[in-house]
C-alpha cells in the first residue's frame, strides 16, 4: 500500500468527468487500498480516484465503521432533504452547506465485481452524495449555499464539516 498525493482544488482533473472501470484488476485493487491508506490517513471519511489524480469511477467510503469501497456507483434512489456542513479533503480549510437528500440508495460493483446495493442515511447519504459528485468533476464548493474558512468550533466538533 501507498499513499497518494490529495489534489486541490485548482488542480483541473478535479472537475473532469470520471470514466466507467471496464475491469476490476490487479491495479484497480492497489488503486482502492491506496485510497483507503490515503483517506485515513488525513482523517478523511471519503475519497473518489479523481481526488487521487485517477479519472475513474471508484469511490471509498468510511461512516461509522461501516466501509465501503464502491465501483461505478449510480445514485438509483432518493429520498427527503437535509442540509449539513460539508469539507472536502481536496478544499482544505473550508465548509460550507449543501443541501442534499436525506436518504440515498446506491448501485455499484464491489471489489469483487459483484453488483450491491447500499443504502444511507443523513451523514452517510451525503457521503454518498459527496462522492459521487466528484465523479462528475463536481465539488461541494459548487453546490454549497455558502462557503466559508473551517471555524475553530467547527475543527473541535466531529460531526461538522467532516472531510471527503
Ligand atoms: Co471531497
Amino acid at each position: 500500500m501507498a499513499l497518494r498525493k490529495i489534489r486541490q482544488q485548482g488542480d483541473d482533473i478535479l472537475h473532469k468527468k470520471a470514466k466507467p472501470v471496464k475491469e476490476i484488476n490487479a491495479g484497480t485493487l492497489q488503486l482502492l487500498d491506496d485510497m483507503l491508506e490515503t483517506m485515513d490517513a488525513n482523517d478523511g471519511l471519503g475519497l473518489a480516484a479523481p481526488q487521487v489524480g485517477v479519472l475513474r469511477r471508484i469511490v471509498v467510503i468510511r461512516v461509522e465503521d461501516a466501509l465501503f469501497e464502491l465501483i461505478n456507483p449510480e445514485i438509483i434512489e432518493t429520498e427527503g432533504e437535509q442540509r449539513r456542513n460539508e469539507g472536502c479533503l481536496s478544499v482544505p480549510g473550508k465548509s460550507g452547506t449543501v443541501i442534499r437528500p436525506q436518504r440515498v440508495a446506491v448501485k455499484a460493483l464491489n471489489r469483487q465485481g459483484e453488483t450491491v446495493t447500499v443504502e444511507g442515511t443523513e451523514l452517510l447519504a451525503v457521503a454518498f452524495c459527496h462522492e459521487l459528485d466528484h465523479l462528475e468533476g463536481v465539488l461541494f464548493t459548487d453546490k454549497a449555499l455558502e462557503v466559508h474558512d473551517v471555524t475553530a468550533e467547527e475543527e473541535e466538533d466531529e460531526d461538522s464539516a467532516e472531510k471527503a
